[in-house]
């Protein structure tokens, strides 16, 4: 039986290659590899970095990610450790609106990242490539890698986005897409609901992660809302959490049931 406040926490070791998004399987082979996301493709791409870390692939590995800032970054450091790891990499990061010294970090290029950006970063023609993120970008990262020769059949994207959601007893619903909570800006941990783009520290007024989901319009999955039917279960990709109540039975190592769940550090979910 768990202790009240029982902390769960995000195990790296046992995170490998189950990134949300991640069937995308990574070929084979020595090639170069070119994974390349914005904003909330970068979980998905995350998986094959793992995968190719797990590997020891000592070909040539480009990570290339657009954000608009490092609080929008998720998983940032854990995506330059995996690199380090690697023998040939090269990693560039963009931010549309971070502060002077934010972009004077390594890797860290000013502006969006766009088409003609990625064209001038002299990208090789023979590589691999895997592309996540809005529609838009996908479509101008395509059309990039066509310019620098890149074979079409060697292009994958992903679509990622959020699950449905799960609310018995209640008719369907329309509403809008995920926003920042109304109110004022929360003083709590940064939560990050990666699949649905938010990243916004946790509102004084939310008692719990599926409260703050449901504050802005995130699709959420819940039945018995305290801990005790795992109808909300969501995989916890980063940080700690702690649990009040505590539920019956904990969830799945990796796992979090949002309903009594509230961020203990930075979080990120699969939601
Ligand atoms: S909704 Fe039942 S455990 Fe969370």
């Amino acid at each position: 039986m768990p202790v009240p406040g029982r902390r769960a926490r995000y195990r790296n070791e046992s995170r490998r290659g189950r990134y949300p998004g991640s069937r995308q399987p990574i070929a084979e082979g020595s090639g170069p590899v070119l994974l390349i996301s914005a904003g909330i493709g970068l979980t998905p791409v995350l998986s094959m970095l793992h995968e190719l870390a797990a590997r020891r692939s000592d070909g040539e590995v480009w990570w290339i990610h657009g954000a608009r800032g490092p609080r929008e970054h998720p998983l940032a450091a854990e995506a330059h450790t995996l690199l380090a790891s690697l023998p040939h990499t090269r990693e560039q990061v963009f931010y549309s609106a971070a502060t002077t010294e934010q972009r004077r970090r390594a890797h860290v290029a000013d502006g969006r990242l766009t088409r003609d950006k990625l064209i001038a970063l002299s990208l090789p023609a023979d590589a691999t490539a895997y592309v996540c993120g809005p529609a838009s970008f996908m479509a101008d990262t395509q059309q990039a890698l066509a310019a620098v020769g890149v074979d079409p059949s060697r292009i994958h994207t992903e679509l990622f986005g959020a699950l449905p959601s799960i609310n018995p007893g209640l008719t369907a619903q329309s509403s809008g897409p995920p926003h920042l909570p109304l109110g004022p800006s929360g003083t709590g941990p940064l939560v990050t609901l990666a699949r649905s783009g938010i990243s916004t520290p946790l509102p004084d007024t939310s008692r719990s992660v599926l409260e703050l989901a449901e504050a802005c319009d995130v699709p959420a999955r819940w039945s018995c809302r305290t801990g005790v039917c795992h109808t909300c279960t969501t995989p916890l990709l980063s940080g700690d959490i702690t649990y009040s109540p505590a539920p019956l039975d904990p969830p799945p190592d990796g796992e979090v049931l949002i309903c009594c769940a509230r961020p203990g550090t930075d979080i990120v979910l699969d939601m």
